[in-house]
């Protein structure tokens, strides 16, 4: 009798010396323990810490008399739930003049009442006191689940919002530690083959400070690890040195021994993606009463350590799911990633393989923009001072410069590559036309010839003959120097006033053939390219290369940016702006042009300096490429700031030192 009423924690305390005689016949009913005042006292050894259902049945004199300490003691014993039953006359009202609140009386019961209405009452005052047990218990249940459920909410949020994968893995483990109150833990990923069939089990971290590499385990089922991993079941596991034997898996205590701990209880659950396969194994050693405290190798061989509970595994594996579908997602943006970064690498490869003199361009021009970025964030004074670019800012500084020039594939290829000013079949033309003519001069020469011979015989024909040749002589000639000057004039460097002037005569002049056509010796159009002041493109063909920022612009605006990247267009937009406001294409003041584009500018005209040669320019040594580019600081075309950071950090040194690696 006594011992279930110790577990159930039910007591009567009573001053009637007669009561457990008198309810004998109907102890059934009561089922408790009955007690003194005096022993008040054990009802706190005996409930420990539980819940204790506590009837009082005194008198109204021992009531009056002991109410106060009464009182104290259900003060500072908030787990006890009582009741009163008065052995007092039925209009017994004393009660409310008592220190003890007055919704705590149950009844008046007399003494002399029937015992069969003394019984009643005991069993409804238990009956309605467990009433408010239950509530009080539901009410904590309820309060523990909120928390567990808001935990979890919580880990899922932050699961979701992480990027770093590693960081990723840590948060996982120490949130299935903290829900399970797990003194220790591990975490592993499975790895899969080329035809995505999972390979094996790859220790990631575990939660005990371990200097150990990564290693890998077979999935099958050997290990603990490994059998969650192949069955897709999870293991709780009482105390893993007391395994029976007869388990398909075995326990290896290497761990244990390595690192000077001893597990004991485990949960071991399977990470599963929403096809249900398993992407990752939990395992969790040692729950603790509580999470914070600290356990000593005694106090974990001992009973500090608990076993896991059915809560605790369908709280793990509620970490769990999460778990897996945070990883799957950090394993898609990393793929989606990875397949943008080949796409973009794709691309550039494209638009530079129309123009093999420039080769790789882009990616240097990337590498030197990011590395002026990474050198203005670690400037912490001055104009820089609170710049900074996060790791998503130098991604869109990255992009931007990679596909800067993207736009040169809307740029006719003759265009694009043109070295000279005329293309070499019109130069090829311009020479077989001279060609032509000197032979047509020759035949005109020759049929001079043949007149003076009809006419006059040989009489005089020797002198006639040389006076011939002379002319032949000074017409080739003439002929040669035009082909001379025109062929001069073709090169891409600074167009020689003479050779201008010179041009302009030759425009002018045609030539009668035999047959009696007239030939300009130059057309219009040749005689326009030819006159090109400095390059080798005329204003159509100029405005069509720079119109390469517009095509690059509107490319890469057509592109869903990510909000973390949605700056790339305007800042690939801006690369050839420049701060006095005479770039192109909006012509933007300092102010509207972004910094990044202000970076990239630089970069971009220290790449055209310094690149290797090309068939239209040879590259400028390093000190010359500064001063050119300090030329263009003065001429307010680039910031000096940024040039000064770009040089004095010798941002270029690496892609420079690569480049002659390679050579
Ligand atoms: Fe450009
Ligand atoms: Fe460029």
């Amino acid at each position: 009798m006594n011992r279930e009423n110790l577990r159930e924690h039910k007591y009567i305390i009573t001053d009637d010396p007669y009561f457990e005689g008198r309810v004998s016949d109907h102890f059934k009913k009561i089922r408790a323990k009955v007690i003194t005042l005096t022993e008040l006292v054990k009802i706190e050894e005996e409930s420990q810490q539980n819940i204790a259902k506590v009837l009082f049945y005194l008198s109204h004199y021992e009531l009056e008399k002991s109410h106060s300490s009464i009182h104290e003691f259900l003060k500072l014993h908030p787990s006890v739930m009582c009741s009163f039953i008065i052995r007092a006359p039925i209009d017994y009202t004393g009660f409310q003049a008592l220190s003890i609140e007055e919704e705590l009386f149950f009844t008046n019961v007399p003494d002399d009442a029937p015992v069969i209405f003394l019984i009643k009452a005991i069993v409804n005052a238990f009956t309605s006191l467990q009433m408010v047990v239950d509530k009080f218990e539901l009410q904590k249940r309820i309060n523990i689940s909120t928390n567990e459920i808001s935990k979890l909410t919580r880990i899922g949020i932050s699961l979701a919002n992480e990027k770093d994968f590693t960081k990723l893995l840590r948060d996982i483990l120490n949130s299935a530690r903290e829900i399970s109150n797990s003194d220790s833990g591990s975490l592993y990923l499975v790895e899969k083959d080329e035809k995505g069939n999972p390979r094996n089990l790859r220790f990631k971290i575990s939660a005990l400070d371990l200097t150990s590499d990564e290693f890998i385990l077979p999935i099958n089922k050997k290990s603990i690890a490994g059998y969650v991993a192949f069955t897709g079941k999870q293991l709780n596991i009482p105390n893993v040195y007391e395994l029976s034997g007869k388990e398909e898996y075995h326990f290896n205590n290497d761990f244990d021994k390595m690192s000077n701990y001893y597990s004991k209880s485990m949960l071991v659950v399977p990470m599963k993606d929403h096809h249900d396969e398993v992407v990752g194994v939990i395992q969790l050693i040692n729950r603790k009463k509580n999470f914070h405290s600290k356990l000593s190798l005694e106090q974990m061989k001992i009973d500090h350590v608990l076993e896991y509970d059915k809560y605790a595994e369908e709280l793990v594996m509620a970490v769990a799911g999460q778990a897996a579908v945070a990883i799957q997602n950090n394993n898609l943006v990393h793929e989606i990633e990875t397949l943008f970064e080949g796409f973009v690498t794709a691309s550039v490869s494209a638009i530079e393989s129309r123009d093999p003199t420039t080769s790789g361009h882009s990616f240097r021009v990337a590498q030197y923009t990011v590395g002026l970025a990474e050198s203005v964030n670690l400037i912490g004074v001055g104009k820089f001072k609170d710049v900074i670019f996060n790791p998503a800012q130098i991604k869109e500084i990255r992009y931007a410069s990679l596909l800067h020039d993207f736009g040169k594939v809307g740029v006719r290829e003759k265009v694009l590559v043109k070295a000279k000013k005329l293309e070499d079949y019109e130069l090829d033309l311009i020479r077989w036309r001279f060609h032509f003519i000197v032979k047509d001069v020759e035949a005109k020469l020759a049929q001079k010839k043949i007149d003076y011979l009809k006419k006059h015989g040989n009489s005089g024909y020797s002198e006639f003959e040389q006076s011939i040749q002379l002319e032949y002589e000074m017409e080739k000639q003439k002929m040669e120097e035009i082909v001379r000057v025109i062929s001069q004039s073709n090169e891409p460097t600074i167009l020689e006033e003479g050779n201008s002037n010179f041009l302009e005569e030759i425009s002018k002049l045609t030539y009668q053939t035999t047959e009696g056509g007239n030939i300009s010796l130059l057309q219009p159009k040749e005689f326009s390219f030819l006159s090109i002041r400095k390059g080798s493109l005329d204003f159509e063909e100029r405005r069509e290369i720079e119109s390469h920022v517009e095509h690059t612009f509107q490319f890469l605006s057509k592109i869903p940016w990510t909000r973390e990247l949605k700056m790339v267009p305007a800042i690939a937009h801006g690369h050839h702006e420049k701060l006095n406001g005479g770039g192109y294409p909006r012509g933007l003041s300092a102010v509207e042009i972004p910094v990044q584009a202000k970076m990239m500018a630089i970069a971009d005209i220290f790449d055209a300096l310094t690149d290797k040669d090309r068939p239209y320019k040879k590259a400028v040594p390093l000190e010359r490429a500064f001063d050119i580019l300090k030329m263009e600081v003065r001429d307010q075309h680039i910031d000096g700031d940024l040039l000064d950071v770009f040089i004095e950090n010798r941002v270029y040194d690496k892609v420079l030192q690569k480049r002659l690696e390679g050579q």
